[in-house]
């Protein structure tokens, strides 16, 4: 059997076909627009995640037996708010979770309505990128747009809407609404109310493991795929990323070096982080994550390189890079705000410590090293808590340099697994639907059979122990900037 995984991005969607043995027989991508109409918003059209996805189906399936697709599942980006009126339609373009124009609504939940009562109700408090502020924004800014909503919903379920006719969500996405039940995996009526929104408008939850139907007629007809094929709930990119790279179970990491940078640690129990740093949502696996989430990772790499540089040649760029652990430039990688762990989207991105011999390596490694730095941040949130990493996968774009990685393992002192494959959220997507299509008993089985490591990067202790130091001054630079960032937003 054949089983598809759609990673709804934030630059691309990305599909991956794969049989029943965990092969990967097709990968392809295609990009969409992404809107910053003023700084530090960011908006998307669903219709175009939807026409993408749809071509990308058509030419994933192009040489296969489609008679055999079985399952389509998916691992889409976070927090996104889309809404459609009584005739289905998208009401307004959906603001994405780096958007952070909801810092009004942000301080009135966390300060009105309380960081104690959100974290009772979701187990987390509000973040700007969150669902929950999106929707008061919408309500207190475009009234007229909140009286036409008939249903909220996440980017990947209007893809699951549009194939299946099904308004449906997952427990792992539905976590990062703030308006959700984390601990009893269900919706929390008081956040509903303080929202001002119905049930009847909010998706049914599903375990990212379970059908919520099969595909519609006329898109089995367009795909030419058999009308039996189950469309499964899925999964945020991020726990589909951590299904895609094993990160299943208790206390397993992953990071992730996306458009968003996040590390991922899984656990069998409930838990939330009592800093409030760190989100505490349901994982794919039917268990729990803590997750910490920077809003900008690879992205300040494609920035620094496509933007400012001026170059695609991002491998020769990295080449010129010298020793490690001794660079005196620094670059806050705050291009977006931050969300984790510091929850500020005034914060900017900002290069500090050059000199007349400054060089342009100096400032390349410098933002490689900035988004290790802001990562290690929330790694320390987490060993704060008692929780012990020895060692962490990794996927991404970002994954795909070497230097990257051996950054990452030195900044934070721990072994860094490669899997085969780096396609976490797509892979996983895959993973999920073979699950719910029987394949597999279970996500953790599924994992074990079908993720391989096939190299670790190790710390070496001399670099790690420059890094500790260079670590150290990094952390005194955010809070030295935090009142600048103040007054230049
Ligand atoms: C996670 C988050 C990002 C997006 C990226 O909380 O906001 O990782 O999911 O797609």
């Amino acid at each position: 059997m054949l089983y598809i995984g759609v990673d709804l991005g934030t630059s691309a969607v990305k599909l991956l076909l794969m049989d029943s043995e965990g092969k990967i027989q097709n990968i392809v991508s295609r990009e969409y627009p992404i809107c910053f109409p003023r700084p530090g918003w960011s908006e998307q059209n669903p219709e175009d995640w939807f026409r993408e996805t749809m071509n990308g189906l058509k030419e994933l399936l192009a040489d296969c037996d489609r008679s055999q697709v079985a399952g389509i599942s998916f691992g889409g980006q976070m927090h996104g708010l889309v809404i459609l009126d009584d005739k289905d339609q998208v009401i307004r373009p959906a603001l994405l979770w780096n958007d952070g124009r909801t810092y009004e609504e942000c301080d009135y939940l966390n300060q009105v309505i309380g960081k104690e009562k959100l974290s009772e109700y979701t187990a987390n408090i509000s973040f700007t990128g969150f669902t929950a502020p999106k929707i008061l924004w919408v309500k207190n800014k475009e009234p007229e747009n909140f009286a036409r909503i008939r249903k909220i919903m996440l980017p990947k379920d209007y893809i699951a809407y549009r194939l299946s006719g099904v308004h449906c969500t997952d427990v792992s996405d539905a976590s990062g609404m703030l308006l959700f039940d984390v601990k009893n995996r269900c919706w929390s009526r008081e956040m509903l109310d303080i929202c001002g929104v119905r049930e009847e408008q909010m998706a049914k939850i599903y375990e990212s493991y379970e059908a919520v139907g099969t595909v519609l007629p006329k898109v089995a007809e367009e795909l030419d795929i058999p009308a039996s094929v189950k469309v499964v709930a899925g999964a945020g990119d991020n726990a589909a990323a951590a299904v895609g790279t094993g990160t299943v179970g208790d206390g397993m990491c992953n990071i992730s070096l996306g458009t968003s940078g996040t590390i991922f640690i899984s656990s069998e129990k409930f838990g939330v982080d009592k800093h409030n740093a760190l989100h505490a949502f349901a994982h794919a696996d039917g268990h729990y994550h803590l997750m910490g989430c920077m809003l900008s990772a690879a992205s300040c790499n494609k920035w620094w390189m496509d933007e400012i540089i001026g170059t695609k040649d991002y491998a020769s760029e990295q080449k010129a890079i010298g020793k490690l652990g001794e660079n005196h430039v620094y670059f806050l990688p705050y291009l977006m705000g931050e969300r984790s762990p510091h929850n500020n989207p005034n914060a900017r991105g900002t290069f500090i410590g050059m000199t007349m011999d400054t060089t342009r390596a100096d400032m390349t490694q410098a933002v490689l090293e900035g988004v290790a730095f802001a990562l290690r941040d929330s790694f320390e949130v987490a060993k704060s808590l008692g929780i012990r990493i020895e060692r962490t996968k990794i996927c991404g774009g970002g994954a795909k340099s070497p230097l990257w990685k051996k950054i990452i393992a030195n900044v934070m002192n721990i072994k860094v697994d490669v899997i085969e494959s780096e396609e976490g959220p797509a892979l996983g997507g895959a993973m999920l639907a073979a699950v719910a299509c029987g394949e597999y008993g279970s996500v953790e089985e599924a994992a074990a059979k079908l993720v391989k490591v096939i190299d670790t990067v190790e710390p070496t202790p001399e670099i790690a122990a420059k890094y500790e130091e260079r670590y150290q001054q990094f952390k005194e630079i955010y809070p030295a900037c935090k009142p600048l960032f103040e007054i230049i937003k």
